[in-house]
């Protein structure tokens, strides 16, 4: 690859999803891009590069999302799901009892591990939702990770990461050598593929936000602008719950480190607050009625 080929995609990614990618990463564009190349039937990355320069917006999605990482797997880094249950939960279930509903956004779910873990969190909470409506919505810039996330079903080896055994045996089946998350807990999110770098005002408000291993790949505007953004999509007394190599401090003072709580964030004081947007039962991701136990 040319160096004018490189710094061609370089920018391309960074325009599109946000990818920040130094100037001596050549090999993991290699790595990642030829497979596509292979795939698509072109001689090299220079043919790749010529095709999207012609304008191959289809093309420009693939390479965009060959570019991702999408690591994940259940109950990643433990800590966001003890504060999930032990911190956000219980608050939630005071300051909402009136209304008896709860958003949750995983702002970069990739193949759903993390969304079906707070799923399975909610389920093992039993009775104590009964009669709530219960949203969790799992956002993801790429299509196919999504598509996975959405059949809910997972080798034995990525069962094997993180997942306790008694929930495994609870809320999985198993099918020849993988496993499918049970219908009850994949009804219990809802799945869009949404860019973190476009508007997504028109989600309307949540409770809680997990947007973790995302940020890292920005550039420090881009972190901020995002960071803004979500804010504003939050409820005053929200909760954003970030990966472990993230953080607020030095991009923003829209969110606050919570005290004693490594990984969670509330909305701070200088919190541009905005009118709830209008989300009909028309526009808004379906909620899900959630029996309890
Ligand atoms: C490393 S995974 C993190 C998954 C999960 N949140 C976790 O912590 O285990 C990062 C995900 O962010 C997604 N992503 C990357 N850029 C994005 C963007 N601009 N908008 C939305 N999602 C993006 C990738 O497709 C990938 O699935």
């Amino acid at each position: 690859m040319t160096p004018s080929d490189y710094e061609y995609l370089r920018k391309l990614l960074k325009d599109h999803s946000g990818l920040d990618l130094s100037a001596d990463k050549q090999y993991l564009i290699e790595s990642r891009l030829l497979p596509l190349v292979r795939k698509a039937g072109l001689a090299g990355l220079p043919e790749l590069v010529q095709k999207m320069k012609a304008g191959s917006a289809a093309l420009v999605a693939q390479v965009a999302e060959a570019m991702t990482t999408n690591e994940t797997f259940f109950f990643r880094d433990k800590v966001p799901f003890q504060h999930f249950r032990d911190t956000i939960m219980p608050e939630i279930l005071r300051t909402r009892a009136g209304r008896k509903s709860v958003r949750i956004w995983c702002a970069a779910g990739s193949t759903g591990q993390e969304p079906y873990s707070l799923a399975m969190c909610l389920k093992e909470m039993g009775s104590s939702l009964s009669g709530w409506r219960i949203e969790i919505l799992a956002t993801d810039l790429s299509q196919e990770v999504l598509e996975k996330s959405r059949s809910g079903i997972y080798s034995q080896f990525e069962v094997q990461r993180g997942l306790p055994i008694q929930l495994l045996v609870k809320y999985f089946k198993q099918t020849g050598e993988l496993w499918q998350i049970n219908a009850d807990i994949r009804a219990m999110v809802q799945h869009r593929q949404l860019n973190l770098l476009h508007d997504f005002s028109q989600l309307g408000l949540f409770d809680v936000i997990f947007c973790r291993n995302v940020l890292i790949y920005f550039d420090q505007d881009t972190k901020t602008s995002v960071l803004g953004r979500l804010a504003r999509t939050i409820e005053a007394d929200g909760f954003l719950v970030l990966g472990a190599a993230e953080t607020v401090v030095g991009l923003t003072e829209a969110f606050k480190p919570a005290a004693d709580r490594r990984g969670l964030y509330r909305p701070g004081n200088s919190r541009v607050l905005m009118a709830r947007p209008a989300v009909t039962l028309a526009t808004a991701p379906r909620l899900t009625a959630m029996a309890g136990g």
